[in-house]
C-alpha cells in the first residue's frame, strides 16, 4: 500500500476509537442521570393526607379527681420566710395533728425550758401508786389517777418478761423540784439546767411523768454519777424504749433531740400521753416537737377599742 493509503486508514481507525470512546461515556451519563432521577424519586415524600380531627378532652386517668394529694410530713424544702398558702397549712395540720384533740387536754399540757407551769399548779387527781416492791425506796410515789393503770399494766408485762423494773419517781411538787435541781446544781454547776428541770418546769410537776431503773443502776444513785445513761443498756432500760409506747407511755428526753427538748438524754424518764404514744414512736418525733405543731396558737382577744 501506498503512504496515501496508509494514512487514510490510520484517520479511520483513530476515529472509530473516539467515536467508541464518545458513545461510552455518553451511555454512562444517561445511566447517571437516570439512577439520580430514580433517587430523587425515592426520597421526594409521599404525599399526606392530613386528616383534622377536632380536639377532644382526654378522660380522666381516676375518678377520684378531688382526692388530696398527700403532703409530706414535714414541708423541709419550703423556705422558713415563706409562708405556706393557708389551705396548706390547714391540709398539714390535718394531716398531723389529728390525734391532738382526741386526747384529753391535761395529758398534753406544755411545760419546757420555755414555758412553766403555775408555781402552785396540784393535779386534782394524785394517788399514791401501789408499788410495793417495784419501788426500791419503799415511799410512796404519787401520779395522776389516768397514768396508774397503765403503769401497772406495763410493769406487770415487764415482769413477765424476765425483768424487774424499779419506779424512782413520780410527781414532784415546786419544792421537791427545787431540792433535785440544787443536787445537781451542787454537784455540776455548769450543766445543772440541762440535766434538772428549773423548779416549774418539771414534767414531774404534772403528775404524769414516770422515772424507771433497775436493781444494777442502784449502785450509782447518791455519788455524783446519778446521771447515768447506762440505763438504755439494761434490758429494762430496752424494753421500755420499744414497749412503753404500747402502754401510752412517750420518752420524753431521746437522745436525737437535746438540741430541741433543751434536755440531756434520759433514758428512764417517761411521760404519759396516752394513744399519742405510738403516734410519737411511729413518726420518730418528741412530744415536744408534737406539741410545738399542734398546740393551736391562742385566738387573738378582740381588742376593746
Ligand atoms: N430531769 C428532768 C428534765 C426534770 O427535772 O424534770
Ligand atoms: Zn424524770
Amino acid at each position: 500500500m501506498n503512504s496515501g493509503v496508509i494514512r487514510w486508514v490510520f484517520f479511520i481507525v483513530v476515529g472509530l476509537v473516539l467515536l467508541g470512546l464518545m458513545l461510552r461515556a455518553t451511555a454512562r451519563t444517561v445511566a447517571l442521570a437516570q439512577a439520580a432521577a430514580a433517587q430523587v424519586t425515592l426520597m421526594s415524600p409521599t404525599p399526606v393526607v392530613v386528616v383534622v380531627v377536632p380536639a377532644t378532652p382526654a378522660p380522666p386517668t381516676t375518678t377520684s379527681t378531688a382526692t388530696i394529694t398527700p403532703i409530706p410530713a414535714t414541708p423541709t424544702n419550703t423556705p422558713t420566710n415563706t409562708p405556706l398558702p393557708a389551705a396548706t397549712q390547714t391540709a398539714l395540720y390535718e394531716q398531723n395533728c389529728s390525734l391532738y384533740s382526741k386526747i384529753p387536754a391535761d395529758l398534753l399540757t406544755v411545760v419546757d425550758r420555755d414555758t412553766a407551769l403555775p408555781a402552785d399548779y396540784v393535779p386534782a387527781d394524785l394517788e399514791v401508786a401501789p408499788l410495793e416492791t417495784r419501788n426500791i425506796q419503799y415511799r410512796a410515789i404519787p401520779l395522776r389517777k389516768p397514768v396508774i393503770q397503765p403503769l401497772l399494766d406495763m410493769l406487770d408485762a415487764m415482769n413477765q418478761a424476765g425483768l424487774a423494773p424499779l419506779v424512782m419517781s413520780g410527781y414532784r411538787d415546786i419544792t421537791e423540784q427545787q431540792l433535785a435541781y440544787d443536787k445537781w446544781l451542787k454537784l455540776h454547776p455548769e450543766r445543772a439546767a440541762d440535766i434538772s428541770a428549773i423548779p416549774g418546769h418539771s414534767e414531774h410537776q404534772l403528775g404524769t411523768a414516770v422515772d424507771f431503773s433497775s436493781a444494777y443502776m442502784i449502785q450509782f444513785y447518791g455519788g455524783d454519777d446519778g446521771f447515768n445513761v447506762r440505763f438504755a443498756d439494761q434490758p429494762e432500760g430496752r424494753w421500755l424504749a420499744r414497749q412503753a409506747a404500747y402502754y401510752g407511755f412517750t420518752l420524753s428526753y431521746p437522745a436525737y433531740a437535746v438540741d430541741q427538748t433543751g434536755y440531756a438524754y434520759e433514758p428512764w424518764h417517761f411521760r404519759y400521753v396516752g394513744i399519742l404514744a405510738l403516734e410519737l414512736q411511729q413518726r420518730n418525733i418528741t412530744l415536744t416537737q408534737y406539741l410545738h405543731e399542734c398546740v393551736p396558737a391562742p385566738t387573738a382577744t378582740p381588742s376593746s377599742q
